[in-house]
């Protein structure tokens, strides 16, 4: 399967809500339980059209990230003063950065790209880092492999494997019936 393909088609058919649209509040909400406070640099990987900055007042120290074009297209409309790129995931060079999200992007993400992007995240990482990464359960998608599929602990573990040095696991329920799971991180060693 082609990956991106099938995510280029997935927001052509759905438009910008197709790929997390909307709610950058309640995001930020999650995000500031793993530590994330307004002002801090951040990496936003698999930013999608950047709905989370909806929720962050202070937007001079994000980039966004993702892997797919049209995300960034989208984005780039609603936020001209932000800087976004479109990267291949185990590519990724930025500078360190205090807080890195991954919103909902290994919920549906190819398995084989998985560990590719968690050196991605890593190499954002500082000793100082924080970070969250988020994950949509019961939300399915037939063009990709979700990850509720997944062991979690497999999943943190395989952080922790990566050099990220606190992986801690946690559930908030969504308005819409929806629970995250997140898994707040930090390189702290
Ligand atoms: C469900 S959307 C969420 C967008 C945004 N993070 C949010 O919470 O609003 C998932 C996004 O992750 C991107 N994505 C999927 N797999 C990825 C990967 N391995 N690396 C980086 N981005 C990825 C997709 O292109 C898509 O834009």
């Amino acid at each position: 399967m082609d990956y991106i393909k099938a995510y280029e088609d997935h927001y052509r058919n759905n438009g910008r809500l197709g790929a997390g649209g909307g709610d950058g509040k309640t995001k930020v909400t999650r995000w500031k339980k793993a530590g994330f406070v307004d002002g801090m640099s951040i990496l936003d990987y698999g930013c999608g059209c950047g709905a989370i900055l909806e929720g962050i007042e202070d937007k001079s120290q994000y980039l966004g990230v993702d892997i797919v074009s049209q995300a960034i297209e989208y984005a780039r409309l609603d936020y001209p003063e932000c800087t976004f790129k479109v990267f291949t995931p185990g590519t990724l060079k930025t500078p360190k950065k205090q807080f890195i999200g991954a919103g909902s992007v290994f919920t549906h993400t190819a398995r084989d790209l998985v560990e590719q992007s968690i050196k991605d995240i890593k190499q954002a990482m500082n000793k100082d880092s924080l970070g969250i990464i988020d994950i949509l359960e019961g939300d399915s998608n037939n063009n990709t492999i979700h990850l509720a599929y997944w062991n979690l602990q497999e999943f943190a573990e395989l952080l922790l494997s990566h050099g990220i040095g606190s992986v801690q696991i946690d559930k908030v329920k969504h308005p819409n019936g929806f629970t995250h799971t997140y898994l707040a991180i930090a390189y702290d060693h």
